[in-house]
């Protein structure tokens, strides 16, 4: 029992998130090399699908094998064990990344120092402040010229909307810079300007660890991880600061890591990429207990028992088979279709995790079948990449059409290239003009049915034959708002 308790305790699973180019797979990297679990820099690849690469397909069907392996990456360090998540950097792939951030305890933002916070930050801070993740920051290429350090502060403050607090200092910036102070050393004392001192102790308050575990409170650390300057500072507070596996919400009940028996959740499907073998591997997170190869499990969407002959975790960039992971842990079970993006895993109970929603997509296109001998291939992968997460399906009340939904227009290339090399099925796209689809819900049951019959060309049902409203411009949308006051219009599929 103790060392059930202990292994939970000593686990740190979080994710690095930034802006594309700030440093994110240089700052995993030198992590990895901190912990032992590589040995040269240069063997992370990044994850990232780079702009260039927007048409190039089989670039992005290399980077997806890639980011197999850097999923997840776990090393020891000190007597703790670190999961690190990866996530993909390209923004039209921000809903994986929103999903992934479900599965963390805690995440690490890095800013480029010179660029101080972009777009892709503040959204992703977004969903953190959501979920009440707690934070750190790293000010990254302080090798390089850039924003003054307060100024890169007051940045996030405003920018992320959250207090923060300096835990370590630069000695300079651009050629000059070669160490970070942490606060309170000696060398803290003794080599800070008196001025910077003076308001750094008048203005940032002194780390408050409950402030910071409630979401409330960022430190802050400065240093450049391509000279691997300021890193094992933040590392080492990291551990010591940063929360074991959190309680999580299901819709019956929280649960506790600390809890004996099994519940987990699915959070990601990663396809495999080679055509002649159509399995998946399905992310779960461990949210409680302990987990164990060949022990029957409840599938609970299914309602039946399941058992793995060969789970995975991943050690450093090694997939390896493992007996037996904790609460706090991920681990990849095989799979040919039984999972989809949500499922959950118990011991028994009947556990449904909240906190997977689907978000309201912005970009639409009706789906028609190219090859009319292929019908059945194209419904099932259709639906496959869906339960996968790559998109989502929606029916259109007026014609009974099908309509795709993204994010991003890379997902409608990504399904149609899969949907030839792995379904052998062949689709065509209609372009479709919409701002954005949205759940709709009301207790005034005879205002709901008179806006579906109004709407009735705008309305469509989801793949869970919910009421979904698809409107043509932002101003209809906030027209419908205004009209119908009854009516809760929905941007996630979550309510
Ligand atoms: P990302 O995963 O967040 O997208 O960023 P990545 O680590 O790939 O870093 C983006 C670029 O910034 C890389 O340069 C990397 O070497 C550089 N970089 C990262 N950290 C620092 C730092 O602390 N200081 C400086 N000066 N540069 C840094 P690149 O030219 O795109 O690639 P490479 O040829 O160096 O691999």
């Amino acid at each position: 029992m103790q060392n059930f308790v202990e292994e939970i305790l000593k686990r740190r699973t979080f994710a690095i998130i930034s802006h594309p180019d700030a440093g994110k797979t240089t700052l995993t990297e030198k992590l990895l090399l901190y912990g032992g679990a590589i040995h040269v820099a240069g063997a992370v690849k990044s994850n990232k699908i780079k702009k260039t690469a927007t048409s190039d397909w089989m670039e992005i069907e290399k980077q997806r094998g890639i980011s197999v392996a850097t999923s997840v990456m776990g090393f020891d360090y000190d007597s703790y064990h670190i999961n690190i998540l990866d996530t993909p950097g390209h923004q039209d792939f921000a809903e994986d990344t929103f999903r992934t951030l479900t599965a963390v305890d805690s995440v690490i933002i890095v800013i480029d120092s010179a660029k101080g916070v972009e777009t892709q930050t503040r959204r992703l801070m977004e969903v953190c402040r959501m979920r009440k993740t707690p934070v750190m920051v790293f000010m990254n290429k302080m090798d390089r010229e850039g924003k003054d350090p307060f100024d890169l502060m007051d940045d996030v403050e405003q920018e992320l909307g959250i207090n923060v607090t300096p835990m370590s200092w630069a000695n300079g910036q651009g050629i000059k810079f070669e160490e970070v102070w942490t606060r309170g050393s000696d060398k803290w004392n003794a080599n800070m300007r008196p001025e910077d001192r003076e308001l750094i102790e008048g203005v940032y308050p002194e780390f408050d660890r409950d402030l910071y575990l409630a979401g409330d409170l960022a430190p802050v650390f400065y240093g450049s991880a391509y000279k691997t300057i300021g890193v094992q500072e933040l590392l080492d507070f990291f551990v010591k600061n940063a929360p074991s596996p959190r309680p999580i919400d299901a819709l019956e009940r929280t649960v506790d890591p600390m809890e004996e028996s099994f519940t987990g959740f699915c959070f990601k499907i990663h396809a495999n990429m080679d055509p002649n073998h159509r399995s998946c591997i399905a992310f779960f997170k461990i949210c409680s207990g302990r987990f164990e190869r060949n022990v029957y499990y409840k599938h609970v969407r299914k309602d039946q028992q399941m058992r793995f002959s060969a789970p995975t975790c991943f050690m450093a960039q090694k997939k390896e088979t493992v007996d037996e992971a904790f609460a706090g842990d991920i681990v990849g079970l095989p799979d040919t279709g039984n999972f989809k993006i949500g499922d959950t895993l118990t011991s028994g109970e009947n556990l449904h995790f909240k906190g997977l929603p689907s978000f309201s997509p912005e970009m639409f296109k009706y789906i028609e079948n190219a090859d009319p001998m292929k019908q059945k291939q194209l419904d099932k992968g259709v639906h496959q990449l869906m339960d996968e997460g790559v998109a989502q399906l929606f029916v259109s009340q007026m014609n009974g059409r099908k309509i795709i939904g993204t994010v991003g227009q890379l997902q409608f290339e990504v399904i149609q290239y899969r949907l030839e090399h792995e379904y052998n099925a062949k689709c065509r796209w209609e372009n479709l003009q919409m701002y954005k689809a949205c759940w709709i819900e009301s207790d005034d049951v005879e205002e709901l049915e008179l806006f579906k019959k109004r709407k009735a060309q705008y309305m469509a049902l989801d793949k869970e034959g919910r009421d979904v409203f698809m409107a043509d411009s932002g101003y209809v949308l906030n027209m419908a708002q205004n009209d119908y006051k009854h009516i809760k219009f929905h941007f996630t599929s979550e309510f």
